[in-house]
């Protein structure tokens, strides 16, 4: 007899961005960032989790299938599943024919844990698929394992623990991750020790004030071509990246002095509130701009966007000549995530669809959810 739980999860794409931790393991980040959830029905994880009994002197096993191949279990996902284990009460739960389970929390150790992930986007690859994957993986454990919040939002913490943007997508719409109310210099080694409650969490900005930009936002994902540049993303994974600027970048420093980000996050929830498109827009593009100036500020520097990237840019900017119409913004990789509003999208599609070295433009939109189970 076996339980199973099945969650499926958005990307996030973040307007504000996360980069560099103070602390490397409970990943608290040195700024709050804030995001954009887009629509499950185009882009989103789909992770299953189950608990099979392992069979008389076997040991029992942990494997991870994602996209129809096995993977490894990285230590960041062994500490969620480790966390799941030290909270769970035990279970009580419905197997598929019905009959109630009752499994108490030593026998869960000796049960087998298979988890099968898959994108709905196989094509656009290292498409924030860390966000949708981890945030997925991190709650419907929660919930196989029945540890629910002792505080509220501490599902931003299990999420966290897999990777840092990864808490933003267990909500819709646009989603601030606060750096914390902890100051930073209050973060020692024994930080473990700090109320979780006081730190580093997502929230979900209010759908109310936001549905003109629903009925009104468009997305575009340019999935660039990566070209003969094809390892540049793994070259420097966004853990180390992020690492390396905050050692080496000046600029990094003085973005996190004069708390930039925080500063950003309060003017675009200001336009956001006054339906503001081509201040949201300016915001948003030079938001990206600075992350890719620390990248190539770090030392060795740091070069996310390869030449189409660019040409998109340029795009972009051209058809703003006469007022901001689209905004672009670059996390870490080439791929391209375009706003701008419905009634512009023909325009903005057309003028992008003859570049060369896009591979494809996902028209889509913001999810109105995050994380749930199915
Ligand atoms: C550029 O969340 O992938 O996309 O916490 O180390 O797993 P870890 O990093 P990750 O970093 C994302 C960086 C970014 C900006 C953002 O999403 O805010």
């Amino acid at each position: 007899k076996s339980l199973s739980l099945t969650a499926t999860s958005p990307i996030n794409i973040a307007l504000v961005k996360y980069w560099g931790k103070v602390h490397e393991q409970l990943i608290i980040p040195a700024n709050s960032s804030l995001s954009i959830t887009i629509d499950q029905a185009d882009l989103c994880s789909k992770t299953k989790v189950e608990l099979i009994p392992t069979a008389e002197g076997a040991e029992p096993q942990l494997r991870l299938v994602l996209n129809g191949k096995e993977d490894k279990i990285t230590s960041r996902i062994r500490s969620i599943i480790e966390l799941m284990r030290e909270r769970t009460q035990g279970v009580r739960a419905h197997d598929d024919q019905g009959h109630t389970l009752t499994l108490d929390a030593s026998e869960l150790r000796t049960h087998s844990l298979i988890i099968t992930s898959e994108n709905n986007f196989a094509t656009a690859s290292g498409l924030a698929s860390s966000s949708s994957g981890l945030s997925c993986l991190a709650f419907v454990l929660s919930q196989l394992y029945g540890v629910s919040e002792s505080f509220p939002d501490e599902y931003t913490k299990f999420a966290r623990l897999g990777s840092g943007s990864a808490c933003r997508s267990l909500y819709g719409g646009f989603v601030q991750w606060h750096r914390g109310f902890q100051a930073i210099q209050e973060l020692t080694e024994d930080s473990a020790k700090v109320s979780d409650q006081s730190l580093a969490r997502a929230v979900e900005l209010s759908q109310e004030s936001m549905e003109w930009w629903y009925n009104n936002l468009s997305i575009l994902i340019c999935v660039v071509n990566p070209g003969d540049a094809q390892t540049y993303q793994k070259d420097v994974p966004s853990t180390d990246g992020m690492k390396i600027t905050l050692e080496t970048s000046e600029l990094m420093k003085l973005r996190l002095e004069a708390d930039l980000a925080q500063k950003h996050i309060d003017q675009l929830t200001g336009y956001l509130e006054e339906r503001d498109f081509p201040k949201f827009a300016e915001l948003t593009m030079k938001e990206s701009n600075q992350l890719h100036a620390v990248c190539l500020d770090t030392y060795p520097p740091i070069f996310y966007m390869n030449e189409t990237s660019r040409q998109i840019i340029k795009t972009a900017t051209k058809l703003n000549g006469q007022g901001n119409i689209v905004a672009y913004s670059i996390d870490a990789g080439f791929h391209v995530f375009l706003f701008t509003l419905k009634e512009n999208q023909v325009k903005v599609h057309e003028a992008m669809s003859v570049l060369p070295g896009i591979d494809q433009i996902i028209i889509t939109r913001i999810g109105r959810e995050g994380v749930k189970l199915i």
